[in-house]
């Protein structure tokens, strides 16, 4: 049944359905998801070949675009990105103004959206070529932005990459290099981050994508729509679940790694605890990107060198789940959000810092989302509700009330 004809079949009728657990609010044919059966597949490739065989740009380019890049595809792609990937030396100021303490994922946001103000070709794009700029704009800068928000927090200097690193490589370069020191690149951090990256790239209509999406669905341009669904990304049920994540599990090995303790606040409905990084709207097996995740923390950390106390207790808390009544009846598996946060830490990227690195992976995602729905002309995101408050009141003068 195609669109037009549900209208008119329910004509006035409005469901409810609260957090939109069965409601498709479009159609896309950039990721396929089954829950059941945790596949996960971007334009038709599996997750699991794209982390082994693609590098982000590519995956980028994917998702954004429908195929593959051929060599000269990707070389025009990251040139142009390239040449988009200064930032107005104004953003600085902004970024200055912020206290030290601010969360990055707030500093983000608000850089993404001050982005408009010096790049106002990318605001109203109604063309293709409009969308391109505006594409390979963001994505010049947004690593930029990535890069500075952790500087600052370090109190390093403000840089910018290399022209002749690669694309990730070069997000490592911005991040890592200190002033007055050689930069070593390491290809065990450039394949983990990589890898990181690309498993977060999209995951179709989630809580931050479809922000992105109803925010762009106003004709609002490319950055505003970006910089909401970084702030929809934040919080610790979504994106934020990485940060929670590993702050839950340092909290346990503090209290003396008593996993059973925690495993009972979990199951514990008058505790508002939670185990962070378990259960999903979508996956009811497993989740994908997980099992590739806890493997790469084994192979990571392993190449490193580092020894991860909070390693073992995530896969006892994981062993015992799995075990256990209270989560298999509810179909709760960790999600791509348990492991990655302790491969950030033994990459040394600061844990405030985590979420930010979400948004990095899933930029190209709420990009591809944005441009299929400008491209299929759909309308204005607008859900309608159901009225339970008053009836009719006559007004009362305020000393009467
Ligand atoms: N720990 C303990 N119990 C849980 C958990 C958990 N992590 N997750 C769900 N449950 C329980 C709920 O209490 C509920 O139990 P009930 O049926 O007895 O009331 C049942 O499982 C179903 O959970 P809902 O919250 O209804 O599921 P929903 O689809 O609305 O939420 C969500 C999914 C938000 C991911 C939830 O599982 C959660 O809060 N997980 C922890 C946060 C997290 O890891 N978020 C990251 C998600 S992945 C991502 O965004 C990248």
């Amino acid at each position: 049944i195609d669109i037009k004809t549900l209208r008119g079949v329910t004509g006035g009728v409005t469901t409810i359905d609260p957090g939109y657990k069965n409601t498709g609010s479009c159609e896309s044919a950039i990721t396929f998801l089954n829950g059941e059966k945790g596949i996960l597949r971007y334009r038709g490739y599996s997750i699991e070949d794209l982390a082994e065989k693609a590098d982000f740009l590519e995956v980028a380019y994917l998702l954004i675009f429908g195929e593959l890049p051929t060599q000269e595809q990707l070389d025009k792609f990251h040139g142009d990105i390239k040449k988009h990937s200064v930032v107005d030396d104004d953003v600085k100021k902004i970024l200055d103004a912020f206290p030290k303490s601010a969360h990055p994922m707030g500093v983000l946001a608000s850089l993404t959206s001050a982005l408009t103000a010096f790049n106002p070709s990318s605001v109203n794009v109604e063309s293709e070529e409009d969308m391109y700029n505006a594409i390979v704009r963001i994505l010049g800068k947004f690593p930029v932005l990535v890069a500075w928000t952790m500087r600052k927090k370090q109190g390093l200097p403000l840089n910018y990459g290399s022209e002749d690193l690669g694309y990730v490589e070069n997000i490592l370069k911005m991040m890592f290099e200190k002033p007055n020191k050689e930069y070593q690149q390491s290809e065990i951090l450039v394949n983990a981050l990589d890898k990181l990256l690309i498993l977060h790239a999209d995951h179709e209509q989630n809580c931050s994508t479809s922000t992105v999406r109803i925010v762009g669905s106003s004709h609002a341009g490319l950055f505003a729509s970006l910089s909401a669904g970084i702030s929809a990304l934040w919080g610790p049920l979504h994106g934020g679940a990485n940060q929670a994540v590993l702050e839950m599990l340092e909290g346990i090995k503090e209290d003396g790694g008593d996993t059973k303790k925690y495993m009972g606040k979990a199951k514990d409905k008058e505790d508002p605890f939670r185990l962070m990084g378990f259960g999903h709207r979508v996956y009811k097996n497993f989740d994908p990107r997980a099992r590739i995740i806890k493997k790469s923390a084994d192979e990571v950390l392993g190449d490193l060198g580092v020894e991860d106390p909070i390693l073992d207790i995530a896969k006892g808390l994981e062993k015992e789940a799995l075990e256990d009544d209270y989560f298999v009846k509810r179909k709760l598996y960790p999600n791509v959000d348990f492991y990655s946060g302790i491969i950030y830490r033994a990459m040394g990227i600061p844990v405030e810092m985590f979420t930010v690195m979400f948004a990095l992976g899933r930029l190209p995602g709420w990009i591809a989302q944005w441009r299929e729905m400008r491209l299929r002309k759909e309308p204005i995101g607008r859900p309608r509700q159901v009225y339970i408050g008053e009836n009719h009141r006559d007004f009362k003068t305020i000393e009467n009330r």
